[in-house]
């Protein structure tokens, strides 16, 4: 039976495990999650073995980043079977601190963004990214790792996180990997776990309208006209669309040239109850 990882519950002992592993000179990685774990946040352990001798896996709801109408209390919680997978992968540390470690009562103290974290989620949830930011920091001053994974699937989450390691002068590398998708294209996500069997299906139509509208644009079609396409897709497939655009994949900012410019495109919309973001490069 593989071995379990150690179970961290506060910043001081995860600090004492990390600075063992340093004294030996190892690397240590850190992949950063909500548990719920499934083979989307596998492939971020796998990657983060490929450069890193000690990884950490962090298991954290964290509640800032949900809003007070949004699912906090219904976000699915399965350490006992997250710690199980990431025996599996022989996975040495896993961070789960109570909500009272990352927050003692009275913190004052939040990371503030703009860049990146303009627009897109921002305009729908404005708390979002703030939220985001503040962990994944407390979370890399807890840990200081080498690198640190995160899935393209959260693509605006990960280029703010960039630009946070950035500007704070972070030590630990930030390592973006592809989106996994089920086999009929829908992105890997914990939130899929809220979809009826009907909903499930018809979920596919998000990856597919992306593609088709991807495919108008590189062909040389009006980007406003093949997005319109995709969001009039999403629409009948009976999706309510928060947003379907193309942006600069490195800036998300506006195109100024869509003909030149590295171009990203990025949905968010609600099937039912459920919220669905994916994204892909054009
Ligand atoms: O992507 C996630 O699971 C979360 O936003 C993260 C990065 C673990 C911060 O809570």
């Amino acid at each position: 039976m593989p071995a379990s990882p150690t179970i961290h519950r506060t910043v001081d002992d995860l600090r004492a495990a990390v600075s063992a592993w340093r004294r030996e000179g190892l690397r240590v990685g850190m992949v950063p999650t909500m548990g719920a774990l499934h083979s989307g946040h596998m492939e971020l352990v796998r990657a983060a073995r490929e450069r890193a001798d000690r990884i950490i896996v962090t298991i954290f709801v964290n509640p800032t980043q949900f809003a007070p109408t949004e699912d906090f209390g219904a976000y699915p919680r399965t350490e006992a079977s997250d710690v199980a997978k990431l025996a599996e992968l022989g996975v040495e540390a896993v961070f789960a601190p109570n909500a009272n470690e990352m927050y003692p009562a009275g913190y004052a103290t939040t990371v503030s963004l703009a860049g990146p974290a303009i627009g897109l989620e921002t305009d729908f949830r404005p708390h979002f990214f703030s939220g985001v930011a503040t962990v994944v920091s407390k979370l890399l001053i807890a840990g200081f790792p080498d690198v640190a994974m995160f899935g393209e699937k959260d693509y605006q989450q990960l280029m703010v996180v960039r630009q946070m390691v950035r500007d704070l002068r972070l030590p630990t590398e930030i390592i973006g990997l592809p989106t996994i998708r089920e086999a009929d294209g829908l992105a890997l996500s914990s939130r899929n776990a809220y979809l009826s069997p009907e909903e499930r299906q018809t979920a596919t139509t998000i990856s597919r309208a992306m593609r088709q509208a991807a495919e108008l644009v590189r062909a040389g079609g009006s980007v406003e006209a093949a997005l319109a396409e995709g969001r009039a897709a999403l629409t009948e497939a009976g999706f309510r669309v928060d947003y379907l655009v193309l942006r600069n994949a490195e800036t998300l900012a506006e195109l100024a040239n869509p003909a030149i410019e590295p171009r990203r495109m990025l949905a968010a919309a609600w099937l039912g109850k459920t919220r669905l973001i994916d994204n892909i490069a054009v």
